[in-house]
């Protein structure tokens, strides 16, 4: 049994840049609560926070990462482009800068494989789901993931951002990406929904041979998933006198990647941070968990899990 301490594991993008396995998520997280969670986050010593375009958080996020004192080189910024700018990832990095109040981002992610249209937009908000008559996203059928990609990877030549990578996309999907002729550069990281009711294997394999970084979002399961009450989870929170949360955490960086807890409760921020240092055969135990039926808590109704 090992006592847990706060994560310093760092893993390396492809791009040789470093990035810290465990970082903030903040998925829901907003305005004050959002901004003092990322302020305590940092305080704690978290160096790594991930914020989107969608999660409308980007200005409260980029005040903390200001406000915290700590240099920005020593942090790991990411953030996303929104599905409505597939056609303009150049402005959208430049929106979410101006937003964050940064002058780049360690990891510009393309947020998901889908690209929409914007005729139906009314109002100008670009960081929204158009719909097409029929209650449908409207989809840009004339446009494409592999289209988006050809114009991200030239993005790190602005210095606006040191790498690019994408999220959500499954095998098939990194596949066509990367075999395709225009595609000059391979996608640092690839961000999709991981735990141990959703360990992603074939995903998880595929990355590791390409050299592509997972993150795991929703690495707990969200409050959809029954995982912090496992059997197999508390059992071997029982042995480390730690938390379920510290043990499927250290799961994530056992084997390998960057895991992306998301809170904005002041204990559990800093408790996320303190993994444990799982044996080999608890990594085993954990493992045979999605066994008994795996389960997806982020299925958005937009959006279709089994297209490429
Ligand atoms: P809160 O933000 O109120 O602390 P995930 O990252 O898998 O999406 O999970 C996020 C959810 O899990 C949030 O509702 C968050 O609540 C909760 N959560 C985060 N850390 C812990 C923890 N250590 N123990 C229990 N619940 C947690």
């Amino acid at each position: 049994m090992s006592a847990p301490k706060p994560s310093t594991s760092v893993g390396k993008l492809n791009t040789g840049a470093s990035i810290p396995l465990v970082g903030l998520g903040t998925y829901l997280s907003e305005d004050e609560t959002g901004y003092k969670a990322v302020l305590h986050a940092i305080k704690v010593g978290y160096r790594h926070i991930d914020c989107a375009a969608l999660y409308k958080n980007e200005d409260f996020v980029g005040r903390a990462i200001r406000d915290s004192g700590v240099p920005r080189e020593e942090l790991f910024v990411t953030t996303k482009v929104w599905n409505t700018q597939h056609r303009e990832p150049a402005k959208a990095l430049e929106e979410s800068l101006s937003r964050l109040g940064l002058d780049y981002v360690d990891l510009f992610l393309m947020h998901w494989p889908q690209a929409l249209r914007t005729e139906r937009i009314i109002d100008g908000n670009m960081i929204t789901v158009p719909k097409r008559e029929d209650g449908k996203p409207d989809v840009d059928t004339e446009w494409n993931y592999i289209k988006t990609w050809h114009l991200m990877q030239d993005l790190p030549a602005s210095g606006k951002t040191k790498a690019v990578g994408v999220s959500n996309f499954s095998v098939k999907q990194l596949e066509k990406l990367l075999a395709d002729p225009g595609s000059k550069v391979v996608p640092a990281c690839n961000q999709v929904e991981v735990h141990p009711l959703l360990p992603q294997i074939p995903l998880y394999d595929f990355c590791k041979k390409k050299n592509i970084m997972l993150a795991a979002y929703s690495p707990l399961g969200s409050q959809k998933a029954p995982l912090l009450d496992d059997p197999v989870i508390l059992e071997i929170t029982a042995k480390h006198k730690a938390d379920p949360a510290q043990i499927i955490i250290g799961w994530d960086v056992k084997r390998g990647y960057v895991a992306l807890p998301k809170s904005v409760t002041p204990s559990r921020i800093e408790s996320n941070l303190q993994i444990v240092n799982l044996t080999d055969s608890e990594l085993e135990k954990i493992n045979e968990i999605h066994k008994k039926g795996e389960k997806r808590v982020v299925d958005p109704e937009w959006f279709d899990f089994e297209e490429d």
